[in-house]
């Protein structure tokens, strides 16, 4: 899949073959750094707002210095998709770290953040979002502050690593039986036409498409209720779902091996996957639903 030349940096846009860090870089070294993912569909960023937002929340809770103002963030999205002759389907990974500097644990003085933007196609999960995916359950044993989009990511990788070892798509994180998100996406169980999902507190991230699923369910009169779960109501739950920049409203059919309602999407979940293509302006040739939502 295609790297895009342009990329961005503190200092502005280098090709991609120029872009050196010395080994002694805090993102490198502690992982002290954060960043964003942020979906591209037809060369126009979706939900750019939301993701500049939260990367400037997570820099402040870290204390990170983002090199730009958010202003200008924005036009250095626009201009690095510019650049790049970006036209169809991608994403913008962008991550700051706290800067160069000689190892050690205390924040250095005086080092400016690094900061690195590069585009890369990324097309949609088709097959996946017509007919599901499965996921298996892990203990989350990530930190308290997931809210914060950290580089320190090393718990996700092994859960998503023991999802892929398992032919799953995902991998469901509960602390104690209690689920709180998965690997890299939110969750959600529907039950009698109302969707739950953990509250957005400090230990899951808010997610971007977290928040347009909310606007979603209250445009169709489904109840959003932000109330945590247990593994267990998984069996009994008639729809899951999970969401994300990447994987969009994506359906999930089966948990460690068992059916989830009747093994196929739901009707709650197709209607919200509809509203997303519809929110992300994915013109009706390009939907994946629209024939099969008019046909009921
Ligand atoms: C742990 C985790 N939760 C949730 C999400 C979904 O966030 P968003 O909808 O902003 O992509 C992600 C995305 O990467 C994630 O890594």
């Amino acid at each position: 899949m295609t790297i895009y030349d342009h990329v961005l940096t503190e200092g502005g846009f280098v090709d991609q073959n120029d872009l050196r860090y010395p080994f002694e870089e805090r993102g490198l070294q502690f992982g002290d750094g954060i960043y964003e993912v942020i979906r591209v569909y037809n060369g126009t960023s979706y939900l750019i707002q939301e993701h500049v937002e939260r990367l400037y929340r997570s820099a402040a809770a870290v204390k990170i210095n983002v090199p730009f103002s958010k202003e200008d963030m924005y036009h250095k999205m626009e201009e690095l998709l510019h650049k790049n002759g970006i036209d169809g389907d991608a994403k913008i990974y962008l991550q700051i770290t706290r800067g160069s500097a000689p190892r050690d644990h205390v924040f250095p003085l005086n080092t400016n953040a690094n900061l690195y933007a590069y585009v890369k196609d990324l097309p949609r999960p088709e097959a996946f979002l017509r007919e599901g995916v499965s996921a298996v359950t892990q203990e989350d044993v990530r930190w308290d502050w997931c809210y914060i989009k950290s580089l320190n990511l090393l718990p996700n990788v092994l859960a998503k690593q023991a999802a892929k070892e398992q032919n799953c798509y995902e991998a469901i994180l509960h602390k104690q039986g209690e689920v709180t998100e998965c690997s890299s996406s939110n969750i959600y169980l529907v039950k009698d036409g109302s969707v739950y999902t953990h509250p957005a507190k400090k230990n899951i991230l808010h997610g971007c498409v977290r928040m347009r699923v909310e606007a979603f369910c209250s445009e169709e009169g489904v109840s959003f209720i932000e109330q945590a779960f247990q593994v267990e109501d998984i069996w009994n739950a008639d729809e899951v779902f999970l969401s994300s920049s990447t994987s969009e409203v994506m359906p999930v059919i089966q948990v460690d091996g068992k059916q989830v309602g009747n093994g196929v999407p739901g009707t709650v979940t197709r209607t919200l996957q509809k509203k997303y293509e519809e929110d992300a302006k994915l013109s009706a040739d390009a939907s994946l639903f629209s024939s099969e939502v008019a046909a009921e």
